[in-house]
């Protein structure tokens, strides 16, 4: 191809999951089964009532149709009452706009706050996607280094330290991707105090926020009459109601922020699908119950999961864990993780991802997505790592 492309787009990587999944299939057939930790994917489907419920509205006309940008106001009434329950919040139809997966719910947000050249602080380990995006559009990531002493927490002095006069947000996704460690409470309360001394936004991703064990409060954040100066919540329901494919995510933020979103929202998507719209109120109104399910199967797949890990004699080590995610230290000396996570699939049939994607000076680990596999399935996947040579 010979037409210039922006050096902005072509200087990032592709993808990790396509990158790892397209060694999959360049693999050769050893007759053994693949274990795919690679993508965090609920492996099981979504509720049975909600696709019943879903299928029935297929046939109404309008559902083939667009909706307000910011996404049908009983859905957005529906979510607030899930928020009144979930978050103890107060909230209005007009904090929330409703889109296509957490993801543009981000690219909403960043492009809203920032300006190319703009920085945003980003705690370490990351999404890898997130960087992908800042870097597309020109804006810094100052990164927040991994700290295994803090289990892979954000450190509040740490990134206060980052912040410049370029700094429009501090950003952090709990529970965490790639390492699943929860930032506690009260230090969210401490990184919003800092948004606020600093003028700027803190944007929270809480994609997994139905995984915390025991449904335990993410914040009290959205009780402080204050809120919506400084906070912005990235949240997704793909990973709640098992429904990736069908994009569903939601910004929430202060009024007037979905006010210049929308500005956006109408030149990305215009709108979430009115059928994930409906699958979303559905959810809100009938599912706490088969969450509540799924989140203690998780549970179980994390205790299992870190009890087979941690047993002796196993060289890879857990450095940090929690819903969804393993995050491990390979044993293997002058390897990159992409050179480890290679070996692993060569020999052992594993598919995960190279520590490096998620952050600078990262490749001695790997991240596993154990919430990918079934209960019975872990100890026969935590054997084939205690049976890799170095
Ligand atoms: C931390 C985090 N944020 C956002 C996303 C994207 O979510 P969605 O599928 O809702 O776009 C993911 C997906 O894995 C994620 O891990």
């Amino acid at each position: 191809m010979s037409m210039m492309m922006s050096p902005l787009i072509s200087s990032v990587h592709f993808p990790p999951i396509s990158e790892v999944k397209r060694w999959v299939a360049e693999r050769p057939d050893d007759g053994k089964q693949l274990i795919d930790l690679c993508q965090a994917v609920p492996d099981y489907a979504p509720a049975p009532e909600l696709t019943e419920h879903l299928s029935r509205l297929l046939s109404d006309p309008l559902m083939s149709k667009y909706s307000p940008d910011e996404g049908l106001p009983e859905v957005r009434e529906a979510v607030c009452s899930y928020y009144g329950r979930k978050y103890g919040a107060q909230l209005s139809p007009d904090n929330f706009c409703l889109t296509i997966g957490a993801s543009q719910a981000f690219w909403l947000a960043i492009v809203s706050l920032c300006r190319a050249g703009d920085e945003i602080v980003v705690q370490a380990p990351y999404y890898f996607d997130h960087p992908m995006a800042l870097d597309i559009l020109g804006i810094h990531g100052v990164y927040a280094p991994f700290s295994e002493a803090d289990g892979g927490l954000p450190n509040p002095a740490t990134i206060e330290s980052l912040i410049s006069d370029r700094t429009r947000a501090i950003l952090v996704v709990s529970p965490s991707n790639p390492t699943g460690a929860i930032t506690p409470a009260d230090t969210i309360r401490v990184l919003l105090d800092i948004a606020r001394r600093h003028n700027i936004a803190l944007i929270l991703d809480e994609t997994y926020n139905e995984f915390i064990p025991g449904c335990l409060r993410p914040h009290e954040l959205f009780s402080d009459p204050a809120w919506g100066d400084h906070f912005v919540q990235i949240a997704s329901f793909g990973k709640t109601y098992a429904l990736t494919g069908y994009r569903a995510g939601m910004l929430v933020a202060s009024d007037t922020f979905i006010h210049h979103a929308l500005k956006a929202q109408d030149t990305m998507a215009v709108c979430q699908p009115r059928i994930t719209q409906q699958a979303v109120k559905f959810g809100v109104e009938n599912l706490d119950e088969w969450v509540k399910t799924n989140r203690e199967m998780m549970c179980r797949r994390h205790d299992l999961f870190r009890s087979e890990f941690m047993a002796p004699g196993n060289r890879f080590r857990l450095a940090a864990s929690g819903g969804f995610f393993a995050w491990v230290q390979h044993p293997f000396e002058n390897c990159s993780g992409r050179q480890a996570a290679k070996r692993l699939l060569d020999k052992a049939a594993i598919l995960c991802l190279p520590g490096e994607v998620f952050g600078p000076g990262l490749e001695r680990y790997l991240r596993l997505a154990f919430g990918n596999i079934r209960e019975e399935a872990i100890p026969e996947a935590v054997q084939r790592f205690r049976e890799m040579g170095v």
